[in-house]
Protein backbone atom coordinates (compact mmCIF):
# COMPACT_ATOMS: atom_id res chain seq x y z
CA UNK A 1 0.00 0.00 0.00
CA UNK A 2 1.56 3.66 -1.40
CA UNK A 3 -1.05 5.74 0.29
CA UNK A 4 -3.52 5.99 2.62
CA UNK A 5 -7.03 7.85 3.35
CA UNK A 6 -7.94 7.91 6.80
CA UNK A 7 -10.87 9.78 8.65
CA UNK A 8 -9.32 13.33 10.44
CA UNK A 9 -7.12 12.08 12.83
CA UNK A 10 -7.37 14.03 16.48
CA UNK A 11 -4.35 14.76 18.93
CA UNK A 12 -5.48 13.84 22.55
CA UNK A 13 -2.98 14.97 23.67
CA UNK A 14 -0.72 17.62 22.75
CA UNK A 15 0.79 21.18 24.18
CA UNK A 16 1.82 24.41 22.29
CA UNK A 17 2.53 26.47 25.18
CA UNK A 18 1.84 30.39 24.59
CA UNK A 19 2.63 33.36 23.38
CA UNK A 20 4.48 34.12 20.43
CA UNK A 21 5.70 30.45 19.68
CA UNK A 22 2.09 29.46 19.39
CA UNK A 23 2.87 30.50 15.71
CA UNK A 24 5.58 28.43 15.51
CA UNK A 25 3.84 25.07 16.54
CA UNK A 26 0.09 25.07 16.10
CA UNK A 27 0.16 25.14 12.40
CA UNK A 28 1.97 21.69 12.10
CA UNK A 29 -0.21 20.53 14.60
CA UNK A 30 -3.75 22.11 12.96
CA UNK A 31 -2.36 21.45 9.29
CA UNK A 32 -3.06 17.12 10.20
CA UNK A 33 -5.29 17.16 12.87
CA UNK A 34 -8.88 18.22 13.32
CA UNK A 35 -9.05 18.72 16.49
CA UNK A 36 -6.39 18.59 19.97
CA UNK A 37 -6.60 18.40 23.59
CA UNK A 38 -4.30 21.21 25.08
CA UNK A 39 -2.51 20.72 28.11
CA UNK A 40 -2.31 23.25 31.00
CA UNK A 41 0.55 23.22 32.30
CA UNK A 42 1.00 27.09 31.39
CA UNK A 43 2.86 28.79 33.84
CA UNK A 44 0.64 29.83 35.84
CA UNK A 45 -1.59 26.73 35.15
CA UNK A 46 -5.02 26.86 33.37
CA UNK A 47 -7.06 26.44 36.37
CA UNK A 48 -10.84 28.01 35.10
CA UNK A 49 -12.82 27.59 32.27
CA UNK A 50 -12.65 31.52 31.21
CA UNK A 51 -8.63 31.27 31.37
CA UNK A 52 -9.38 28.36 28.91
CA UNK A 53 -11.22 30.17 26.83
CA UNK A 54 -9.10 32.63 26.56
CA UNK A 55 -6.21 30.05 26.19
CA UNK A 56 -8.27 28.74 23.19
CA UNK A 57 -8.70 31.79 21.64
CA UNK A 58 -4.95 32.90 21.71
CA UNK A 59 -5.03 29.19 19.87
CA UNK A 60 -7.27 29.74 17.48
CA UNK A 61 -5.74 33.51 16.37
CA UNK A 62 -2.17 30.99 15.80
CA UNK A 63 -4.26 28.81 13.60
CA UNK A 64 -3.02 29.45 9.65
CA UNK A 65 -6.16 30.97 7.41
CA UNK A 66 -8.17 28.46 5.81
CA UNK A 67 -7.38 25.81 8.13
CA UNK A 68 -9.73 24.19 10.24
CA UNK A 69 -9.01 23.66 13.86
CA UNK A 70 -10.64 22.81 16.87
CA UNK A 71 -8.34 23.46 20.57
CA UNK A 72 -10.34 21.01 23.25
CA UNK A 73 -9.29 22.31 26.74
CA UNK A 74 -8.24 20.54 29.79
CA UNK A 75 -8.25 22.28 33.27
CA UNK A 76 -4.45 22.25 35.33
CA UNK A 77 -6.12 19.97 38.82
CA UNK A 78 -4.50 21.83 41.49
CA UNK A 79 -5.03 21.44 45.69
CA UNK A 80 -7.43 24.49 44.77
CA UNK A 81 -9.82 23.27 42.47
CA UNK A 82 -13.13 23.07 43.82
CA UNK A 83 -16.01 20.73 43.68
CA UNK A 84 -18.38 24.21 41.90
CA UNK A 85 -15.08 24.15 39.41
CA UNK A 86 -15.53 20.70 38.43
CA UNK A 87 -20.09 21.40 37.96
CA UNK A 88 -19.18 24.46 35.70
CA UNK A 89 -16.51 22.46 33.83
CA UNK A 90 -18.51 19.76 33.04
CA UNK A 91 -21.15 21.91 31.51
CA UNK A 92 -18.96 23.49 29.26
CA UNK A 93 -18.43 21.51 25.36
CA UNK A 94 -15.38 22.53 24.52
CA UNK A 95 -13.70 21.62 28.54
CA UNK A 96 -13.19 18.08 27.98
CA UNK A 97 -11.26 17.25 31.45
CA UNK A 98 -9.32 17.86 34.24
CA UNK A 99 -5.32 17.22 33.68
CA UNK A 100 -3.87 15.61 36.82
CA UNK A 101 0.26 16.21 37.52
CA UNK A 102 1.74 14.99 40.67
CA UNK A 103 3.40 17.72 42.17
CA UNK A 104 7.17 17.81 40.90
CA UNK A 105 6.83 14.82 38.26
CA UNK A 106 7.53 16.59 35.01
CA UNK A 107 7.47 20.24 33.54
CA UNK A 108 5.61 22.69 34.90
CA UNK A 109 3.64 20.31 37.50
CA UNK A 110 4.66 22.50 40.42
CA UNK A 111 1.19 23.59 40.75
CA UNK A 112 -0.24 19.84 40.75
CA UNK A 113 -0.87 17.31 43.51
CA UNK A 114 1.12 16.34 45.84
CA UNK A 115 -1.29 13.80 48.09
CA UNK A 116 -3.86 11.84 45.97
CA UNK A 117 -6.29 11.01 48.54
CA UNK A 118 -6.71 14.53 49.43
CA UNK A 119 -8.32 15.12 45.92
CA UNK A 120 -10.55 12.17 45.73
CA UNK A 121 -13.92 14.24 47.10
CA UNK A 122 -12.64 16.29 43.73
CA UNK A 123 -12.53 13.00 42.04
CA UNK A 124 -16.28 11.67 43.38
CA UNK A 125 -17.49 14.88 41.75
CA UNK A 126 -15.70 14.48 38.15
CA UNK A 127 -17.13 10.78 38.38
CA UNK A 128 -20.43 12.49 39.62
CA UNK A 129 -20.66 15.05 36.71
CA UNK A 130 -19.36 12.36 34.38
CA UNK A 131 -15.88 14.42 33.25
CA UNK A 132 -12.62 12.78 32.59
CA UNK A 133 -9.84 12.71 34.27
CA UNK A 134 -6.44 12.80 32.57
CA UNK A 135 -3.45 11.25 34.24
CA UNK A 136 0.35 12.26 34.38
CA UNK A 137 1.00 8.56 35.66
CA UNK A 138 4.53 8.69 37.54
CA UNK A 139 5.02 8.58 41.02
CA UNK A 140 6.98 11.60 42.07
CA UNK A 141 9.45 10.17 45.31
CA UNK A 142 12.98 11.06 44.27
CA UNK A 143 14.35 7.89 45.79
CA UNK A 144 12.38 5.73 43.00
CA UNK A 145 14.06 4.67 40.18
CA UNK A 146 12.89 6.95 37.17
CA UNK A 147 12.33 4.08 34.98
CA UNK A 148 9.95 2.87 37.81
CA UNK A 149 7.72 5.61 37.98
CA UNK A 150 4.93 4.80 35.89
CA UNK A 151 4.60 0.80 37.18
CA UNK A 152 4.27 2.44 40.97
CA UNK A 153 1.71 4.80 40.06
CA UNK A 154 -0.48 2.45 38.58
CA UNK A 155 0.02 0.16 41.44
CA UNK A 156 0.25 2.46 44.36
CA UNK A 157 -1.82 5.34 43.13
CA UNK A 158 -4.45 4.31 40.30
CA UNK A 159 -5.61 0.91 40.99
CA UNK A 160 -7.07 2.66 44.78
CA UNK A 161 -8.58 5.29 42.54
CA UNK A 162 -10.35 2.98 39.82
CA UNK A 163 -11.46 0.70 42.21
CA UNK A 164 -12.99 3.45 44.26
CA UNK A 165 -14.41 5.60 41.43
CA UNK A 166 -15.33 2.47 39.17
CA UNK A 167 -17.66 4.62 36.74
CA UNK A 168 -14.83 7.71 36.75
CA UNK A 169 -13.59 7.99 32.92
CA UNK A 170 -9.50 8.01 33.43
CA UNK A 171 -7.08 8.58 30.68
CA UNK A 172 -3.56 7.43 31.30
CA UNK A 173 -1.71 9.67 29.38
CA UNK A 174 1.93 8.63 26.99
CA UNK A 175 1.93 5.17 27.92
CA UNK A 176 5.47 3.96 28.45
CA UNK A 177 5.49 -0.05 29.69
CA UNK A 178 3.93 -2.97 29.63
CA UNK A 179 2.37 -2.73 32.58
CA UNK A 180 0.49 0.17 31.99
CA UNK A 181 -0.70 -1.77 28.64
CA UNK A 182 -1.97 -4.50 31.29
CA UNK A 183 -3.53 -2.33 33.61
CA UNK A 184 -6.40 -0.89 30.50
CA UNK A 185 -6.41 -4.33 28.97
CA UNK A 186 -7.32 -5.50 32.68
CA UNK A 187 -10.47 -3.04 33.18
CA UNK A 188 -13.07 -1.63 31.19
CA UNK A 189 -14.03 0.69 28.60
CA UNK A 190 -13.58 3.94 30.69
CA UNK A 191 -10.02 3.32 31.66
CA UNK A 192 -8.22 4.28 28.19
CA UNK A 193 -4.77 5.55 27.02
CA UNK A 194 -3.33 7.60 24.93
CA UNK A 195 0.03 6.40 22.94
CA UNK A 196 2.82 8.81 21.68
CA UNK A 197 4.57 8.42 18.24
CA UNK A 198 8.04 8.78 20.40
CA UNK A 199 7.81 5.77 22.70
CA UNK A 200 6.24 3.90 19.73
CA UNK A 201 9.25 4.71 17.30
CA UNK A 202 11.94 4.59 19.99
CA UNK A 203 13.21 2.95 23.18
CA UNK A 204 15.57 4.58 25.85
CA UNK A 205 19.25 3.85 23.70
CA UNK A 206 17.91 6.45 21.71
CA UNK A 207 18.98 8.97 24.75
CA UNK A 208 22.34 7.48 24.75
CA UNK A 209 23.08 6.34 21.22
CA UNK A 210 26.51 7.17 20.81
CA UNK A 211 26.28 10.32 23.17
CA UNK A 212 23.43 11.75 25.53
CA UNK A 213 20.89 13.36 23.10
CA UNK A 214 18.72 15.43 24.76
CA UNK A 215 15.68 15.88 22.14
CA UNK A 216 15.06 12.32 22.91
CA UNK A 217 14.46 13.21 27.17
CA UNK A 218 10.96 13.38 27.39
CA UNK A 219 9.02 11.99 30.72
CA UNK A 220 7.49 9.18 31.21
CA UNK A 221 11.07 8.30 30.00
CA UNK A 222 11.49 6.52 26.87
CA UNK A 223 12.18 2.48 28.34
CA UNK A 224 13.35 -0.86 27.17
CA UNK A 225 12.53 -2.00 23.55
CA UNK A 226 10.30 -5.04 25.39
CA UNK A 227 8.14 -2.25 26.85
CA UNK A 228 8.43 -0.73 23.45
CA UNK A 229 7.19 -3.36 21.60
CA UNK A 230 4.49 -4.03 24.28
CA UNK A 231 3.16 -0.26 23.11
CA UNK A 232 3.52 -0.99 19.36
CA UNK A 233 1.22 -4.47 19.62
CA UNK A 234 -1.39 -2.29 22.13
CA UNK A 235 -1.55 0.64 19.25
CA UNK A 236 -2.08 -1.69 16.32
CA UNK A 237 -4.17 -4.33 18.26
CA UNK A 238 -7.66 -2.48 17.40
CA UNK A 239 -8.62 -2.49 20.91
CA UNK A 240 -10.82 0.88 21.32
CA UNK A 241 -8.69 1.71 24.50
CA UNK A 242 -5.42 2.51 22.62
CA UNK A 243 -5.72 5.90 21.02
CA UNK A 244 -3.43 8.82 19.58
CA UNK A 245 -2.05 11.62 21.88
CA UNK A 246 0.98 13.28 20.73
CA UNK A 247 2.64 14.92 23.85
CA UNK A 248 4.70 16.92 21.70
CA UNK A 249 6.18 19.04 24.04
CA UNK A 250 8.10 22.37 22.21
CA UNK A 251 10.70 23.81 24.41
CA UNK A 252 13.43 26.32 23.50
CA UNK A 253 16.94 24.88 22.03
CA UNK A 254 19.08 25.96 24.70
CA UNK A 255 16.35 25.06 27.29
CA UNK A 256 16.80 21.23 26.00
CA UNK A 257 20.77 21.34 25.13
CA UNK A 258 21.74 22.32 28.88
CA UNK A 259 23.29 21.24 32.09
CA UNK A 260 19.76 20.84 33.39
CA UNK A 261 17.67 20.19 30.02
CA UNK A 262 14.31 20.14 30.33
CA UNK A 263 11.67 17.08 29.40
CA UNK A 264 9.95 16.94 26.34
CA UNK A 265 9.88 15.79 22.58
CA UNK A 266 8.58 17.38 19.52
CA UNK A 267 6.64 15.39 17.49
CA UNK A 268 3.95 18.09 16.29
CA UNK A 269 5.87 18.73 12.59
CA UNK A 270 5.36 15.32 11.31
CA UNK A 271 3.14 13.22 13.83
CA UNK A 272 0.70 11.87 11.80
CA UNK A 273 3.58 10.59 9.22
CA UNK A 274 5.41 9.18 12.12
CA UNK A 275 2.83 7.06 13.30
CA UNK A 276 1.80 5.96 9.97
CA UNK A 277 5.85 4.81 9.67
CA UNK A 278 5.18 2.74 12.92
CA UNK A 279 1.83 1.42 11.00
CA UNK A 280 3.55 0.53 8.37
CA UNK A 281 6.14 -1.07 10.04
CA UNK A 282 4.23 -3.34 11.59
CA UNK A 283 1.84 -4.17 8.75
CA UNK A 284 -1.16 -2.40 10.54
CA UNK A 285 -1.76 0.58 8.41
CA UNK A 286 -5.15 -0.90 8.48
CA UNK A 287 -5.86 0.13 12.10
CA UNK A 288 -4.21 3.88 11.77
CA UNK A 289 -7.66 4.98 10.94
CA UNK A 290 -9.09 4.05 14.46
CA UNK A 291 -6.77 4.56 16.12
CA UNK A 292 -5.51 7.84 15.05
CA UNK A 293 -9.45 9.22 14.31
CA UNK A 294 -11.93 7.45 15.78
CA UNK A 295 -11.44 5.68 19.16
CA UNK A 296 -10.16 9.10 20.95
CA UNK A 297 -13.55 10.99 19.89
CA UNK A 298 -15.85 7.97 20.49
CA UNK A 299 -14.24 7.92 24.39
CA UNK A 300 -14.36 11.93 24.68
CA UNK A 301 -18.00 11.54 23.26
CA UNK A 302 -17.09 13.18 20.13
CA UNK A 303 -18.66 13.61 16.57
CA UNK A 304 -16.51 11.38 14.87
CA UNK A 305 -14.82 14.32 12.01
CA UNK A 306 -16.18 14.67 8.76
CA UNK A 307 -13.22 15.31 6.81
CA UNK A 308 -10.21 13.08 5.25
CA UNK A 309 -6.49 13.16 4.72
CA UNK A 310 -4.14 11.04 2.53
CA UNK A 311 -0.64 9.94 3.25
CA UNK A 312 1.61 8.53 0.81
CA UNK A 313 4.86 6.96 1.02
CA UNK A 314 7.12 9.13 0.59
CA UNK A 315 10.69 9.78 1.60
CA UNK A 316 11.15 13.34 2.66
CA UNK A 317 14.01 14.60 5.56
CA UNK A 318 12.88 16.08 8.56
CA UNK A 319 13.50 19.71 9.08
CA UNK A 320 17.09 19.73 11.59
CA UNK A 321 15.07 22.69 13.34
CA UNK A 322 12.51 25.14 13.52
CA UNK A 323 11.88 29.01 14.52
CA UNK A 324 10.66 29.18 18.28
CA UNK A 325 10.29 32.87 18.24
CA UNK A 326 13.78 34.26 18.83
CA UNK A 327 15.10 30.57 19.54
CA UNK A 328 15.39 27.10 17.96
CA UNK A 329 13.68 24.11 18.21
CA UNK A 330 14.48 20.64 17.25
CA UNK A 331 12.05 18.07 16.55
CA UNK A 332 12.53 14.47 16.69
CA UNK A 333 14.21 12.39 14.37
CA UNK A 334 16.25 15.90 12.85
CA UNK A 335 17.51 15.27 9.98
CA UNK A 336 16.41 11.43 9.77
CA UNK A 337 14.32 10.56 6.76
CA UNK A 338 10.89 10.21 7.06
CA UNK A 339 8.81 8.03 4.75
CA UNK A 340 5.26 9.10 4.67
CA UNK A 341 4.03 12.34 3.45
CA UNK A 342 0.86 14.10 3.92
CA UNK A 343 -1.29 15.56 1.30
CA UNK A 344 -1.17 18.94 2.06
CA UNK A 345 -4.17 20.77 0.00
O1 LIG B 1 8.22 15.22 28.50
C1 LIG B 1 7.24 15.86 28.88
N1 LIG B 1 7.10 17.15 28.55
N2 LIG B 1 6.34 15.25 29.65
C2 LIG B 1 5.33 15.93 30.20
O2 LIG B 1 4.57 15.33 30.89
C3 LIG B 1 5.22 17.39 30.02
C4 LIG B 1 5.86 17.83 28.80
C5 LIG B 1 6.06 19.33 28.72
O3 LIG B 1 5.13 20.07 29.03
O4 LIG B 1 7.14 19.75 28.30
ZN1 LIG C 1 2.03 16.05 28.08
Amino acid sequence: MDQITIQSPDDMHLHVRDGAVLTSVVPHSATQFARAIIMPNLVPPVTTVKQALAYQQRIFAAVPPGVKFQPLMALYLTPTTSRNDIIEASKHPDIIGFKLYPAGATTHSEAGISSLTSIYPLLDAMQEYDIPLLCHGEVTDPATDVFDRERLFIENELLPIRQQFPALRIVLEHITTHEAVSFIEDNTQNTVATITAHHLLYNRNAIFSGGIRPHYYCLPLLKRKQHQQALITAATSGDPRFFLGTDSAPHPRHRKEATCGCAGCYTAHAAIELYAQVFDDNNALDKLDNFASKYGAAFYRLPQNTGTITLHRQQWECPKQYDFDRDKLIPVGAGDPIYWKLDVS
